[in-house]
């Protein structure tokens, strides 16, 4: 029987314990004449002695799971094991206490670093050049699309091509990331084997298409094996096509989005490239172009003369930034290792071995559940517990973790009902994933009030979706702001 650890801890600012911050105005040496309702009365940040940060933090860690506490199968996320030398190389004294107004005399080896990954990734994915500075998956189509609409710009073009053409398998940043960068979003459907309608997309795609964006293999796991077709037709119609490289962990060392056609690329280094995923940040989403379009890049670029390493590029056309200095160092210290210890062979064998779990799980779990699309999947496949009497995907989901066994993305994509998405990337091992199979088949065998309170067995038991998502309150300041005064808060 699984029982998370469960602490009725409270959150940071409760804490109980000596107070080892002070704020100036409460010291009558520092007092200033700030008006009484603009002081504050806490940092807002936990002000204890250590230790009891310390307790509370590894309290918190045990009542989570996360990929250091076992199989992950978060579709779409490709939560791989993060090896630890990522993390000894990244706290390098020389890398930790870096400064990124140093002089770049000074900073050669972590320029080197940045240029190395940077030569790297171009390998990789075939593009003529790239910029590490964005944040995130999403914060690379953001930058990507923006040097789309730049370019657009540039040829003059721009007033006629208003339209990003996404596929209805797409992730949510795709369309959101296409409206952000000030462009109407035109969706094309797929057809019951889990591909693009090359009938519909060849209406969507017009001398109005600024870009048709995909990602491939696409959301289900599928290789959209037309790609090639669907590249020189968007190209025909002088649009560009922008690879989502969420999933590049299924394709890696195999082809390269430049091989498919694409002129713009975005990749995911928390996903494919085993460094922290955390929920939007802090992770990295370095994009590559094509040739023609490498003078929009953010600034500034590692460059190297032969001698010497240097980091005040500005390509001519630039979009700008999108982060400060290079983006998240860290990560790219850690994505670095990553490929140097794997290298070719090790990423190739990386990719088969997710390719092969994902379909040996597949396999098994359509004896009982459907698994909708064409039959072979890539690095990962949706489930659907539509069928006759089977429990909402949702119920499964708090099922499996309520029993020790992390859940599957769930409702996404969204063209599948019931959709549980599963990738158990190369790190899973066989029993683990038989472990998963042996779960799932079980529950479904359930009668339907097993689930009515399940979670029991972890410290946040069931919620209520209608609230939650009506009613947000996704900060602990949100919060706080409801049960107090603001200015005791602020
Ligand atoms: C297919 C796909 N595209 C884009 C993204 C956005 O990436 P990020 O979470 O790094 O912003 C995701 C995230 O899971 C994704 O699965």
């Amino acid at each position: 029987m699984y029982h998370q650890a469960i602490f009725d801890e409270p959150n940071i600012l409760d804490l109980k314990g000596r107070r080892t911050i002070k704020i100036p105005h409460e010291d009558e040496k520092f007092k200033i004449d700030v008006p009484a309702i603009m002081r504050r009365q806490t940092t807002g940040i936990g002000d204890r002695e250590e230790f009891s940060i310390i307790r509370h933090y590894v309290k918190l860690s045990e009542m989570n799971f996360g990929a250091d506490s076992g199989f992950y199968p978060l579709g779409s996320c490709t939560m791989k094991y993060n090896p630890k030398i990522n993390d000894e190389i990244a706290s390098l004294e020389g890398f930790r206490m870096i400064h990124p107004l140093q002089s770049s005399n000074e900073v050669q080896g972590a320029l080197k670093l940045l240029y190395e990954l940077t030569e790297s990734l171009k390998k990789i994915t075939g593009m003529d050049a790239i910029t590490l500075q964005p944040l995130a998956g999403a914060s690379g189509e953001f930058t990507g699309l923006s040097i789309v609409r730049d370019y657009f710009e540039c040829t003059k073009q721009i007033d006629c091509r208003r339209e990003v053409v996404v596929p209805d398998s797409a992730h949510g940043s795709n369309p959101a990331s296409s409206r952000m960068a000030g462009f109407d979003v035109v969706q094309i459907p797929s057809t019951s084997d889990g591909t693009v309608d090359m009938q519909k997309f060849k209406e969507a795609v017009t001398e109005k298409t600024a870009a048709f964006m995909i990602t491939n293999p696409n959301t289900l796991g599928i290789f959209e094996d037309k790609i090639v077709e669907m590249a020189n037709y968007a190209h025909s119609r002088g649009a560009l096509l922008y690879y989502d490289g969420a999933n590049l962990n299924g394709i890696m060392t195999k082809t390269t989005p430049a091989k498919m056609g694409f002129d713009i690329v975005h990749l995911n280094l928390h996903k494919t490239f085993s460094t922290p995923h955390g929920g939007g940040g802090p992770g990295a989403g370095p994009v590559g172009v094509v040739e023609k379009l490498k003078d929009f890049l953010p600034y500034p670029q590692v460059t190297f003369d032969g001698t010497k390493y240097h980091c005040d590029y500005i390509p001519p056309k630039t979009i700008g930034k999108v982060a400060s200095f290079y983006g998240n160092f860290g990560v790219l210290v850690r994505a670095w290792t990553y490929i140097k210890m794997m290298g070719e062979d090790g990423l190739r064998d990386a990719c088969d071995t997710a390719v092969l779990n994902s379909n040996y799980m597949r396999k098994k779990m359509q004896e009982f559940m459907p698994v909708p699309g064409k039959a072979i999947k890539k690095h990962e496949f949706v489930a659907s517990s539509m069928g006759a009497n089977m429990p909402k995907a949702g119920d499964i989901a708090k099922h499996l973790i309520d029993n020790g066994v992390h859940a599957p993305t769930i409702y996404f994509p969204l063209i599948v009902p019931e959709a549980l998405m599963i990738e158990p990337t190369e790190s899973a091992t066989k029993s683990e994933m038989d472990l998963f199979i042996e779960t799932v088949r079980q529950t479904l065998k359930l009668p339907h009030e097993t689930f009515e309170k399940e979670p029991v067995n972890l410290k946040v038991t069931r919620i209520d979706d209608v609230d939650a998502s009506k009613n947000p309150r996704p900060s602990l300041r949100l919060v706080r702001e409801q049960r107090e005064p603001l200015q005791q808060v602020i």
